[in-house]
């Protein structure tokens, strides 16, 4: 039974849900069970007033939900109760709903990705980059198959200052893409590709947040550490046993330019390979049009219309004409 209570009644065990948005509130998931009394202070400063709960699921049922003011000291957790994974259940029940109106369905996508990559890029462990790569190769099945779930995926991407989200937005939009380049051909292995487009900046993870996080210009040793990103990402796949030839290209090619001006190897145009060139296009795209603590976002139009006339030098035009028509699809 779900029912709605004010957030000053929450006790440890619940399961909550909240109906703002993912993104307001500082949790992974939208919906939880209550493991401490940090996690009830944080809905409340976040000015929460009411939340929903389920008394059927959580720690606290609704056997003994009556009497929580008085019993919550020696609770178990039921054999029910699983730690949070790093695959959403939500995200599979999605991908593979035909069912669903597409705009749900791509918002559920959406925000159950988001979830999956944070958690990843918390913790970035071998395990944890296989089981993301199985959903994300389940992911671009949908998008190479769902043109009109795809295009709602594109129009919901949301512009906070996240690694996570960035990665998401980068990985749909490249996928995206892609398709529109290699739809003629069956030699690209579609899965590995969008690995590394997801994947892209997971040597993030080996940056300090503090740099990462820094607003506005950074100095040349944080510029320095920044730009060992790419090789990072590199390590940790090779480490993960999880480093194809796709991977590699995208995680090691994606900050390269057209005109030699890129890190880390300065690569110029055909040395640069077409997953590489796509991945930096999507990856300005996504860095112009994302709402930073210090600058305003931009319009995807007004993105487009700067990248064509002050920054083409930087990327391979066919494929950013290409880039360009997903838009106007
Ligand atoms: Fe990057
Ligand atoms: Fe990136």
């Amino acid at each position: 039974m779900i029912k709605t209570i004010e957030t000053k009644e929450l006790k440890v065990g619940m399961y909550v849900k909240i109906s703002d948005s993912w993104l307001k509130h500082p949790f992974i998931k939208n919906e939880f069970v209550i493991t401490n009394e940090n996690q009830i202070k944080q809905i409340i400063e976040n000015g929460i007033k009411s939340v929903f709960i389920d008394t059927d699921k959580g720690i606290l049922t609704i056997k003994n939900i009556e009497n929580i003011s008085h019993s919550d000291k020696d609770l178990t957790p039921p054999d029910t109760w699983q730690p949070d994974k790093l695959m959403p259940d939500d995200l599979k029940e999605a991908i593979e709903d035909t069912s669903m109106p597409k705009r749900e369905k791509a918002k559920r996508i959406y925000n159950s990705s988001l979830q999956m990559m944070g958690k990843l890029f918390e913790s970035p462990t071998a395990e944890n980059i296989k089981t993301s790569k199985d959903v994300i190769a389940n992911l671009v099945d949908m998008i190479l198959r769902e043109p009109e779930t795809s295009g709602y995926l594109l129009n919901i991407t949301s512009h906070d200052f996240y690694t996570y989200t960035h990665s998401v937005n980068v990985g749909i939009l490249s996928i995206m893409v892609s398709k529109e380049i290699f739809k003629n051909s069956d030699s690209h292995n579609m899965h590995e590709v969008g690995a590394g487009f997801f994947l892209h900046d997971i040597g993030k993870t080996k940056v300090t947040p503090e740099i990462i996080n820094k607003p506005g210009r950074l100095t040349d040793e944080e510029m320095f550490n920044m730009r060992t990103h790419p090789y990072q990402g590199y390590k940790i796949l090779k480490e993960a046993g999880q480093l194809s030839e796709e991977c590699k290209i995208i995680v090691m090619q994606h900050h390269e330019r057209e005109d030699g001006t890129g890190y880390p190897r300065r690569l110029k145009k055909d040395e640069i390979h077409p997953y590489g060139r796509i991945g930096c296009i999507s990856d300005v795209f996504d860095a112009i049009t994302a709402e930073r603590s210090y600058k305003q976002a931009m319009s995807p139009f007004e993105a487009l219309k700067l990248m064509k006339e002050q920054m083409l030098h930087h990327f391979q035009e066919e494929i950013f004409s290409k880039f360009v028509l997903i838009f106007s699809k």
